[in-house]
């Protein structure tokens, strides 16, 4: 392992997130269309496309990158359908990914040309590895100027297209791998091309293309930034995430405490290798501590049914939220204590209709998300009588004396065990009835 590089130093600022908490939902924009599409072993046709754009609209995402329209023709093709078949709501504003190379902004012009509004998100990458690999040793001052030439072409292009509001996003490319002086010198360059204001804001990026540093350090580089970035008042500070550490929702909570105030990612995290940053994780996280995303998750079992066929991806059974497993207990202690949750709670609402959630094991109450109880409680050999007496009770009508679970209990677990898989409610309710069978 000693070729691999060393932890990062640690104390970047003196701070100011350990003691924050995220107290209101930043700007979402998805990258469904552009970071997840490109990275799909078969990306969506422009029909798939269309339907998971209409999905992201009615989520509530006013922030829709909807492709790179200037590398295939697809991709452009897809953009102006948007646009001729006026398929944009009018709050919601699509952004168009594009290298900072000349031809390819004019042709990303060509592509939003009659869009009510557009971001036109640039980015060139900046880290020393991809300055000495990609770019063959080019030098800082070279990588820069490729940002400032960017951003100056697209000031140049926006009046031939007067009916189009254009923001500038910009992106340092793999920004968390960039040394900060370096980046910042490359985002002030452009910002100082662009002159934002506050009524005229403009975004800038700042990737964790791929994740080599733990998330507090993440953090204290976004909070750098936040505090040296000339004009931060007309600034949005965007973070976009992926999830090489498998820490991209820690590194975009963090990042909010940092400062930043906008979050790119995807839904269910797809995206190149381990994905980007999964919004639905990070929205729903923070329903949990009643803080409105802003976006509805309240039926996402339907919104996985349009991503799975789409993208022909799987949701994992264990992803937050979304998994088909997230919200069942296997196990006779936390099945017990579910149960008596759920009881209590029921009996409670009947007095107070606004009573906080509150149920063992269960941190947000499934039914916010369109998820039932029907699979809290499914019985194989680590089920306990609790759990099986439920499932007697509510599949069966059968409301067991609490004097009968044990031997129940045991008679049911133990098929189970013999079995070795878990067993189906009728099983269950067979096993009751062949236990008693004789019983006069
Ligand atoms: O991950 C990344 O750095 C990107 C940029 C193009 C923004 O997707
Ligand atoms: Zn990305």
């Amino acid at each position: 392992i000693s070729k691999y590089r060393p932890f990062p130093p640690v104390k970047l600022t003196d701070r100011t997130w350990p003691d924050a908490t995220i107290d209101h939902a930043p700007i979402w924009c998805s990258v469904d269309l552009r970071d997840g599409n490109q990275a799909l072993p078969q990306p969506m046709s422009i029909e798939e496309k269309l339907e998971f754009f209409d999905l992201l609209c009615r989520i509530g995402f006013k922030q829709i990158e909807i492709g790179f329209p200037s590398a295939a023709d697809t991709e452009f093709n897809f953009c102006r359908r948007l646009i001729e078949e006026n398929r944009i709501p009018e709050d919601v504003t699509i952004q168009i990914l594009v290298q900072t190379r000349e031809h390819l902004i004019r042709r990303s012009f060509e592509a939003i040309a009659g869009a009510k509004r557009a971001i036109v998100h640039i980015y060139n990458s900046t880290s020393p590895l991809q300055r000495r690999v990609t770019f063959s040793d080019a030098s800082r001052e070279d990588i820069r100027d490729i940002a400032v030439a960017g951003a100056q072409l697209v000031k140049e292009l926006v009046p031939t297209i007067p009916q189009t509001e254009v923001v500038l996003q910009y992106s340092p490319e793999s920004f968390s791998d960039t040394e900060l002086d370096f980046a910042l010198e490359c985002c002030n360059a452009v910002i100082g091309v662009w002159e934002p204001t506050p009524q005229k804001r403009m975004i800038i990026n700042l990737p964790d293309t791929v994740q080599w540093a733990t998330p507090n350090i993440h953090a204290d580089q976004i909070e750098w930034m936040c505090r040296h970035l000339d004009r931060r008042d007309s600034i949005d500070v965007s973070l976009h995430t992926h999830n090489d550490r498998g820490t991209g929702t820690a590194a975009t909570e963090l990042g909010l405490m940092a400062g930043a105030d906008r979050v790119e990612g995807t839904l269910f995290g797809n995206g190149e290798r381990t994905g980007n940053l999964d919004i639905v994780n990070v929205a729903l996280n923070m329903n949990s501590h009643g803080i409105d995303s802003g976006l509805d998750f309240s039926d996402l079992p339907a919104i996985r049914e349009v991503y799975e066929r789409v993208t022909r991806m799987t949701v994992g059974e264990r992803q937050p939220y979304g998994g088909e497993l997230v919200f069942t207990a296997f196990s006779g202690s936390h099945q017990d204590a579910i149960k008596k949750g759920l009881d209590r709670r029921a009996k409670e609402l009947e007095a107070n209709a606004a009573l906080e959630w509150g149920v063992p094991y269960l941190t947000i109450d499934p039914q916010d998300i369109g998820r039932s109880y029907e699979a809290i409680i499914r019985i194989n050999s680590q089920s306990g009588k609790g759990g099986i007496a439920y499932i007697l009770d509510r599949e069966h009508g059968l409301d067991l004396p609490k004097t009968m679970h044990p031997q129940v209990g045991k008679t049911i677990y133990d098929l189970a065990d013999q079995q070795g898989r878990e067993l189906t409610p009728d099983e269950i309710r067979d096993a009751f009835y062949e236990l008693f069978a004789n019983v006069e």
